[in-house]
């Protein structure tokens, strides 16, 4: 049987987390699509390649997940080249670290719109046509910071958290629909994103990890691939914490 391949996009998907993603949904036997910004073309044109190296062959999609517009074309292209999203994994996201006090109205916004707005922007653009399949598996990622909060990130930790409210809310609305829609909350991975942090605070946070590390890429995504396999779909409104015991509930 020569059964079509499930369509899986990822927002974010070139960036560390977004990567690992992609590739264990690759294996998963998916047809992935990684989005980037559109003036990132030549950079994810590099990645492309080097997942063809590495033996994943994944689909480019440029958008701005910041606009609403972006995101409909982006969708519509992605309709007419491959067909119908049936897998989304909301991964785009920033930091813009800095007490309240001292916080421009810019870097609380771009946090929103880029960490919050873009859950709406995308999976709007998709819903309609997964409840039209009767399938569909939606996953957003989030935080360890949403839940317990963190010294600094008053815009990160609110978008994040609003992102599982949306999670909560959307599966009530397509429970009866095949479509899930659940949230992953990583603690502090080891990734690019880390580099923004000063290296001795960066320490100290490690400090109160109870596995005594940070975690692996990976370790995200597997979790990742489970809830978005077929046989996953008596899990909505879940949020997985994968955060090495720093945030237990
Ligand atoms: N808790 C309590 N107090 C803290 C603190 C904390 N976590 N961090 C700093 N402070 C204190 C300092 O000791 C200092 O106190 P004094 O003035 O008494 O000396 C004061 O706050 C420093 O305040 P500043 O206004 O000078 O802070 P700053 O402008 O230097 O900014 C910061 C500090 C950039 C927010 C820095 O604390 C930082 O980078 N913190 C880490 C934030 C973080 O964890 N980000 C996660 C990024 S990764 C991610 O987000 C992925 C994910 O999902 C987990």
């Amino acid at each position: 049987m020569n059964a079509r391949k499930k369509i899986a996009l990822v927002t974010g998907g070139i960036g560390g987390i977004g990567t690992e993603i992609c590739r264990h949904l690759a294996q998963q036997g998916r047809l992935v699509i990684a989005t980037h910004l559109p003036a990132e073309e030549n950079s994810a044109l590099a990645w492309q390649e080097s997942q063809k190296q590495a033996g994943y062959d994944i689909e480019l999609a440029a958008v701005d997940v910041t606009s609403f517009k972006s995101c409909a074309a982006m969708a519509q292209n992605i309709v007419d080249r491959f067909g119908h999203v049936s897998i989304l994994v909301n991964c785009a996201g920033i930091t813009r670290d800095i007490p309240l006090r001292k916080m421009e109205e810019s870097e609380w916004s771009s946090v929103l719109t880029t960490n919050l707005d873009s859950v709406f922007n995308v999976t709007r653009q998709v819903i309609n046509d997964m409840i039209t399949d009767g399938f569909g598996r939606i996953v957003n990622i989030s935080s360890v910071n949403a839940q317990k909060g963190q010294f600094g990130q008053t815009n990160y930790s609110a978008a994040k958290a609003g992102m599982h409210g949306f999670t909560k809310a959307l599966a009530q609305e397509v429970a009866k629909k095949g479509v899930t829609v659940n949230t992953v909350s990583p603690g502090y991975i080891a990734t690019n994103m880390m580099n923004a942090i000063p290296e001795e605070i960066l320490n100290k946070i490690i400090s109160t990890i109870p596995v005594g590390r940070l975690g692996k890429p990976d370790e995200i995504a597997r979790a990742v691939e489970f809830l978005c396999e077929d046989g996953s779909g008596f899990i909505t409104g879940s949020d997985l914490l994968i955060n090495g015991g720093l945030y237990m509930r």
